[in-house]
């Protein structure tokens, strides 16, 4: 039974690649923490972490200093041999570089979910390979937590391993129960990051907002990438140019809603009424001036999922190698295969196309659910390898820029394929 109800879930994984009383404005006494992630490494998802530095360079203006700002991010961009401006990171067409003075507290392989819980909860002792920074936040501070990811029902993707709903949540209530705030709000962006706060409860103070659909935007010519989140840049760029100390939470939440379908709130919206700067400044620190932003005309959203393809396909046509793109179609369509027969084999639903494929079914057992996913990755492929994502031929061409025909690590078959069919590809969340 709940092999069945597992493999329901991780479907919905692979397919998914898915105020009345105006509340006090400033935290009395109290300091303002922020956690700032991005939850993905690679040049092809470039845009999690340039939205994470950006994010931090508007708390870092509004007066919050650094000893109260927690950055996870892998930190593979600015050193990274395919960026053609070592040492900057931009996160709008022509932007200022947004890496200038990011603090360095979990990079590489310290950016996972244990460490990041561990930070919200204040557990020192329990972080790993990172600087040990993590919040100290008691009951008259506010705290802002903004993850930029890549993610899928109930869980979101950190680069090696995933974060899930249920664990954040419990570690929320910890916060709450231990009085690690008196204010908490989240921003997060990633596919089905509305997931991650459903069982939000509205009253422990604590307000959440999340793009639930996520875009990617802002292709940029010479990096060959995409320069930010839809979600992201919206919010962000409207903390650039408005006064923080007159925008509120619930304004910010239209602005960006206004620009991408599908945003939602979460926990007590009362708290939307708050000023921006309640979080994202110091209450004591002058709010930064305001900036002026060129408009963009175009900014070329695309579903996150679509990412690794559409770079592909608009540097093979650029390069002229089809035959790449081809490949990776055809990685895709093996994929679907490999799924619908991990589906047959696990229902023993013999036809074609189960029914299944097309549901998203509610998670019911959380521990069900994660021992699934960790198996599933472990057995079938491994979907946030730190390797190039895009498909690799089965027949190396000639022809092949090293690039692009950088190998996917070891993929072990499904349980019960026959070992012919070529290894599945990791999609992309
Ligand atoms: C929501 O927040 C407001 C402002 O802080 C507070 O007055 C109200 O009691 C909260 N609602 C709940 C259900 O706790
Ligand atoms: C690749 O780009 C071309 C032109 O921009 C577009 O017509 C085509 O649909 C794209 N192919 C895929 C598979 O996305």
């Amino acid at each position: 039974m709940c092999r069945i109800m597992l493999t329901l879930t991780l479907l919905g994984l692979s397919i998914g690649l898915v105020a009345n009383a105006f509340p006090t404005q400033q935290s009395g006494n109290g300091k303002n923490w922020v956690v700032i992630v991005a939850g993905s490494n690679g040049w092809h998802n470039y845009r999690h972490q340039a939205d994470a530095c950006h994010a931090y360079q508007i708390v870092h203006k509004n007066g919050i200093p650094d000893k109260q700002i927690v950055v996870m991010m892998y930190d593979d961009l600015a050193t990274n041999k395919q960026n053609p401006t070592p040492g900057v990171v931009i996160n709008r067409p022509s932007g200022t570089n947004v890496y200038k003075g990011v603090p360095k507290d979990y990079t590489g392989n310290a950016v996972t979910p244990d460490n990041f819980l561990a930070v919200l909860k204040g557990d020192s002792a329990s972080t790993q390979l990172g600087s040990g920074k993590v919040l100290k936040s008691g009951p008259n501070d506010h705290v802002f937590v903004y993850i930029s990811a890549r993610g899928a029902p109930g869980l979101l993707a950190f680069p090696n391993d995933e974060l899930y709903a249920a664990d954040l949540m419990d570690v929320i209530e910890y916060m709450h129960k231990n009085k690690k705030y008196k204010k908490l709000v989240f921003y997060i962006d990633a596919c089905d990051s509305g997931s991650m706060m459903t069982k939000l409860p509205d009253d422990i103070n604590v307000y959440a907002t999340t793009a639930t659909n996520s875009y990617a935007c802002y292709y940029d010519e010479k990096r060959n990438t995409y320069l930010g989140d839809w979600y992201s840049v919206n919010w962000m760029e409207n903390s650039d140019v408005e006064d923080l100390s007159k925008e509120t939470l619930m304004r910010q939440f239209k602005v960006v809603r206004s620009k991408t379908r599908h945003v939602m709130q979460f926990g007590n919206k009362t708290l939307a009424n708050m000023k921006v700067k309640a979080f994202q400044g110091n209450a004591k620190a002058r709010p930064a001036p305001p900036m002026t932003l060129q408009p963009v005309v175009e900014p070329g959203l695309i579903p996150s999922p679509d990412v690794p393809m559409a770079i592909l396909n608009r540097t093979a046509t650029a390069k002229g190698h089809v035959y790449q793109l081809r490949s990776h179609l055809k990685g895709i369509e093996q994929l679907k295969q490999n799924m619908q027969k991990v589906v047959q084999c696990v229902t023993g639903v013999n036809r074609e196309n189960p029914k299944i494929l097309n549901v998203k079914m509610d998670k019911m057992q959380h521990q069900c659910y994660k021992d699934a996913v960790s198996h599933y990755k472990k057995h079938c492929f491994r979907w946030f390898s730190p390797e190039v994502r895009i498909a690799r031929p089965s027949v190396p061409h000639p022809k092949d820029s090293p690039a692009l025909t950088q190998a996917s690590p070891a993929l072990i078959q499904p349980p019960g394929l026959p070992s012919s069919d070529p290894a599945p590809r990791s999609p992309q969340l």
